[in-house]
């Protein structure tokens, strides 16, 4: 992983694939390249290092009408010159880039390698660009069908040959690719970010799909399971043993200035400053206030159906896990229905046993994240019902769910989530009151509830204003070379998400404990130099979280309570970060919110590159 571009058209290749790599810089990388196709073949440059790098190095001749770029995340090998992508074969006609992990890398090189290919570099990819040469096939199409056929893995990739000029053949297994559509030109990319400047007409490619691209159009196809390919028989026509999937357009409504962090200091600070419009968003439409309730028809689940849910299992990565959590929680506390979040990227491991009067949830920013997507592909094998909680309309995890409820969050660039995130707390709160009012939930409750969803915008616009006193307490944290956040029950999820944002841009040791749990372990480390951020909601636990802060207090350890205004902290020490009350069950969310801005205020404080924090990449589509 992690980005590709590629472009079939009139105009000169090399300026659009870079300006492209620029618009995937977000999601992480560690080096960069570009390969075009000219009068004079294959011309490739590549480096470790930042895309600015390698368009100031960029040889004077680099012409060539058809191109393809990428971003590296290392997988195999250091992140050096030769390991960046693209990557040619012996006779430097054929280039590839690749997302995804290519699971028999390592004997398909012992392979060439006994058949005299020199294997330049570390990288699983490589072995595709000598498979794709070495195919007797007399298409492009052919030839990389006959290499997909030889490896077991995870793919998105974009090839060109010098002896097939006039296109470009690309496919996907599991890493997103996208082509977009323009007039008499066509690109290609792992991300619509690299798209939006020039067209909003894409197409997405289905897993098991191929695609050749020129510049007047695209056909999609799947290898035919009936048909052997790794024969190496020639075909007979064009694209034999192909079977066309005829894949529909769709002109997506997107603002490309979505894409832009515009007068902001960082995508990440403007994300969060977007929070009170997209929670109005996911909102707008879906609310009952006749009866109480939430209108969710994506569910594709009447009352019926809904009522005999006996269970609620969300599933998610990360941060996305972690509002799982809090997800789970208002649906116990709404529709009384047992419900857990659990780590997609664990699920699967255990082989979990799959009940049909489950209803499980997919939740998931980019749609694409490869663990979230596995979870749900098992769950569907099984024969269970998945709903997805997805952001980003038309992503993997969307297409292979039962149906859900997309997030209306906009694009979120920076790798860490603020807004997605909001906005699937919110998605969980529908959630929870269409399943609570479907049982015992009353209509005065249901009512209750969405006064409080109603008054979410506001009061987040509320936190999002006392931005610099936020950012004063942010550069105290940052001084602490370790820190906990704290929470209970409710606040606990708070808390982990509190410690996540913090570790993954500021690279302070932040960890999440249940404050309930220090005593029986992490008390040994509260000292002066290690602070806590707790969370203290106004709520039936608010003492017992007192007499924790107590505790710490005792052990001169600095606090941070993130409280409703009125919670009497008593004699304690601290600096308290009053947030608005709304219905207990929706405070953590107001809770989670200025633990973003401290997060992003530290790692500014630190001068960290917000955007793009090292060794992360946005979305994760390799295992
Ligand atoms: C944290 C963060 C990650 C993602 C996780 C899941 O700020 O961004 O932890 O939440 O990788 O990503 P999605 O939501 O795209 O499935």
């Amino acid at each position: 992983m992690c980005g590709i571009v590629g472009y079939v058209g009139g105009q000169q290749a090399a300026p659009i694939l870079l300006e492209g790599l620029t618009k995937l810089e977000h999601r992480g990388y560690d080096s960069a390249g570009v390969a075009v196709l000219g009068g004079s073949g294959v011309k490739v440059a590549k480096q470790a290092g930042r895309v600015r790098d390698l368009t100031d190095g960029l040889p004077k001749r680099f012409g060539g009408k058809v191109g393809i770029g990428h971003t590296r995340w290392a997988t195999h090998g250091p992140a050096n010159d030769v390991n960046a992508h693209p990557h040619t074969d012996a006779a430097g006609k054929v280039a590839v880039v690749h997302n995804g992990i290519i699971d028999n890398a390592a004997i398909l090189r012992e392979r060439l390698a006994d058949r005299g290919v020199e294997l330049l570099s570390d990288t699983d990819t490589e072995v595709l660009a000598h498979l794709v040469a070495a195919s007797t096939a007399d298409t492009l199409e052919g030839k990389v069908t006959d290499a997909l056929a030889a490896i077991h893995g995870t793919y998105g990739i974009a090839v060109m040959h010098a002896d097939f000029p006039d296109r470009l053949v690309v496919a996907r297994n599991g890493s997103p690719l996208i082509i977009g559509v323009g007039d008499k030109e066509m690109y290609v990319a792992s991300d619509l970010a690299a798209l939006v400047r020039h067209t909003t007409t894409v197409a997405h490619l289905e897993d098991g799909e191929l695609a050749t691209v020129t510049s007047t159009g695209f056909t999609t196809y799947r290898e035919d399971p009936g048909v052997p390919v790794d024969s190496g028989a020639k075909r007979g026509n064009s694209w034999g043993g192909m079977t066309s999937t005829g894949k529909e357009e769709t002109t997506l409504d997107i603002d490309p200035a979505d894409y832009d962090a515009g007068e902001h200091a960082s995508y990440m600070r403007k994300e969060i400053l977007e929070q009170p419009d997209a929670a109005e968003r996911v909102l707008r439409g879906r609310l009952d206030e006749r009866f109480g309730t939430a209108h969710l028809g994506g569910l594709n689940m009447d009352a019926r159906d809904t009522r005999a849910i006996r269970r609620v299992k969300v599933l998610g990565c990360g941060s996305a896990y972690y509002v799982g959590q809090m997800g789970a929680a208002l649906v116990e506390e709404l529709a009384r229905i047992p419900a857990d979040a659990e780590a997609a990227s664990e699920f699967r491991y255990r082989n979990p046993i799959i009940e049909p009067d489950t209803l499980y949830v997919a939740v998931s920013q980019s749609g694409e994240t490869i663990d979230t997507l596995l979870a749900v592909q098992e769950i569907r094998r099984k024969g269970g019902r998945v709903i997805g909680l997805v952001n980003v309309v038309g992503s993997a995890i969307a297409r292979e769910c039962d149906g859900g409820i997309y997030l209306h969050a906009g694009p979120e660039v920076a790798v860490a989530s603020t807004k997605a995130l909001t906005n699937m707390f919110v998605g969980f709160a529908l959630l929870a009151l269409q399943l609570g009012r479907v049982r015992d939930l009353s209509i005065a409750d249901g009512k209750r509830l969405i006064s409080g969803l109603l008054a979410l915008p506001g009061q987040i616009a509320e936190i999002l204003e006392r931005e610099d006193e936020l950012a004063d307490v942010a550069v105290q944290l940052a001084e602490a070379d370790s820190l906990f956040f704290v929470g209970r029950v409710r606040g606990f999820p708070v808390a982990r998400e509190g410690a996540q944002k913090f570790k993954e841009i500021s690279y302070r040791h932040a960890e999440a404990y249940q404050t309930s749990e220090l005593k029986h372990g992490p008390l040994a480390l509260i000292s002066p130099e290690v602070p806590t951020v707790a969370v203290v909601p106004e709520d039936e636990l608010t003492d017992r979280n007192v007499g924790a802060l107590h505790e710490i207090a005792a052990r001169r350890g600095p606090l941070v309570v993130v409280t409703h205004k009125g919670v009497d902290l008593g004699d304690v020490e601290a600096t308290r970060i009053d947030v608005p009350r709304n219905e207990r069950e929706l405070d953590p969310i107001l809770l989670t919110l200025p633990l973003q801005l401290l997060a992003y205020h530290a790692a500014r404080h630190l001068g960290h590159d917000i955007d793009k924090p090292r060794n992360l990449a946005k979305s994760v589509t390799v295992e």
